[in-house]
């Protein structure tokens, strides 16, 4: 690590950093995993001292951060924040920020702010001597989205690295910072009960699912610009796609791994001239959510009354390589769904012996769930015989709960990524080759929609999303599997059109 860092964040004043940027500090602070020499630089544009700036900090921390605010040692960790006030459009304030920047420190520039003033400020980062040729030890960290296509990521990408070298750029995907996510190479390449299966001989389709109870919440500019295609599809669940199947790496270092999530994005295939036979678009309407009346996404605030922008999306794709031909991918993901999860559902083929296929033996496939949010962990089913003389067979499941059993360890991503930052490890960023590779695949998709007219809202706030999602699995004789209930509670997996059973 370097011998000193200054951790500048331009849109010090806005929710991401009040809600993430902070606590995250915060709690490594308290784990000790903050460099002593480290000082954060705040910008922003509103009017404030740095008194008043630390007082707000404090009440983010104690209401976002998941270490309880110790006064003791507060006065020291505040006394390591200055908010500077500038507008980041205008050249004068990067004279100011000069002043405060030590030689010899490692500057990491953390750009907290709309999209659109990346670019500008890299640029005047340069201009003002602060970043660029001649200027060492420095870092840039990006916030989502990048860019709106992969035209607009291009550009993007163009003006940022010509100041900021492609290792140097920290984009920021915050799945990556998820526990699971991290453990989803450790569970496939750390056991050797699952890779020799992790295959089209043994898997008959993946399903990779993240839904969410919310909606656009106050959000709705930039999301009406996005939709869920370009707000989830094309960077959370494209991570989570190239994770499940990517080849193992030759070793753990960055590259490889990234190399390794590039060639299946390379690989992704769909058939784009028959779109909705592969793609399925929604937008949620007004309904009910736990007891609760919601408004449709064209009721939210600044969301405009005849937006055709999509809330929920479902899709099928392949992945064309050796290992995948033929396997289906279901990925889906909406706002305003019934509950808030995120489950990589790996089916493998019914391989039953045929003495067992007579009736009344409910055999299922084998189902291996890698849970990533709310609860953490790894569940497993397998046909058992029920105790009993009459040889009946049932699904049976183990549930192992990381979050249960080793309590709420695990670290927020924004803390984990931030500590990444820190050390100069990107493994967990997003590469451009990533990001370029994702946006030929989404591009496809927007393009073939906007050729289309769509007829929204297509399914009820607090629902499981449009009947075609449903569908377009039940097309090809499969379904969307749902995990119910919680560990340690009785668990029941079902879906929908397969009789529930109990153990
Ligand atoms: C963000 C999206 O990147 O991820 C949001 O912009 C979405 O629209 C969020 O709600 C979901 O993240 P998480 O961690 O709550 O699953």
């Amino acid at each position: 690590m370097a011998a000193s860092y200054q951790f500048i964040i331009f849109g010090a004043t806005g929710d991401l950093t009040h809600r993430k940027l902070m606590p995250a500090f915060y709690n490594l602070y308290r784990q000790q995993q903050l460099p002593e020499n480290l000082d954060i630089i705040a910008i922003g544009r509103r009017d404030k001292d740095s008194y008043i700036y630390r007082k707000e900090v404090y009440a983010s921390i104690k209401k976002h951060s998941h270490y309880e605010l110790d006064e003791d040692s507060w006065p020291e960790f505040a006394g390591r924040i200055k908010y500077l006030r500038f507008d980041f459009r205008q050249d004068e304030g990067y004279k100011m920020l000069k002043e405060e920047l030590k030689n010899g420190a490692c500057w990491i520039y953390y750009l907290a702010v709309a999209p659109e003033y990346f670019a500008l400020i890299v640029d005047k980062l340069e201009r003002e001597g602060l970043a660029g040729e001649g200027v060492e030890n420095t870092r840039v960290v990006i916030e989502k989205p990048f860019g709106k296509n992969l035209e607009t990521a291009r550009q993007l990408n163009e003006q940022i690295s010509r100041v900021f070298p492609e290792e140097d750029i920290y984009r920021i995907d915050h799945y990556l910072g998820k526990e699971m996510l991290q453990n989803i190479m450790v569970i496939r390449f750390a056991n050797s009960l699952f890779e020799p299966l992790w295959n089209n001989k043994h898997i008959d389709n993946i399903q990779i699912v993240s839904s969410e109870v919310g909606g656009v919440g106050d959000r709705g500019n930039y999301y009406d610009q996005s939709g869920a295609l370009r707000d989830m599809v094309q960077n959370h669940m494209m991570q989570l796609l190239a994770l499940t199947a990517m080849e193992p790496p030759v070793d753990l270092e960055t590259d490889s791994i990234r190399n390794e999530k590039v060639k299946v994005l390379k690989a992704l295939d769909m058939d784009f001239e028959n779109i909705n036979e592969y793609v399925v678009r929604g937008q949620y309407g007004p309904g009910e959510i736990n007891g609760v009346q919601v408004p449709a996404y064209r009721e939210e605030n600044r969301v405009p009354g005849d937006s055709s922008t999509e809330t929920f999306v479902a899709l099928k794709l392949y992945i064309n390589n050796l290992r995948w031909s033929g396997v289906p991918f279901y990925i889906k993901t909406g706002k305003r769904l019934t509950h808030k999860s995120t489950e990589i559902i790996v089916e493998f083929k019914g391989g039953a012996h045929p003495v067992y296929l007579t009736e009344n033996r409910n055999i299922m496939s084998n189902l291996l769930v890698i849970r990533i949010q709310p609860l953490e962990g790894i569940f497993f089913q397998f046909n058992a015989k029920r105790p009993g003389t009459d040889n009946i067979i049932l699904p049976v499941q183990m549930d192992y709960c990381q979050n249960c059993q080793l309590g709420e360890n695990s670290p927020e991503a924004y803390e984990r990524l931030i500590h990444d930052i820190l050390k100069g490890d990107a493994t967990l960023f997003t590469h451009w080759d990533e990001v370029e590779y994702s946006w030929r695949f989404i591009d496809r998709i927007a393009e073939a929609w906007s050729r289309e007219d769509v007829d929204f809202p297509n399914y009820p706030a607090g629902s499981s999303g449009p009947v075609e999602a449903k569908q377009l699995l039940e097309r090809d004789g499969r379904h969307w599997w749902k995990l119910e209930g919680f560990h340690g509670e009785h668990l029941i997996l079902k879906a929908k059109g397969v009789d529930n059973y109990e153990i």
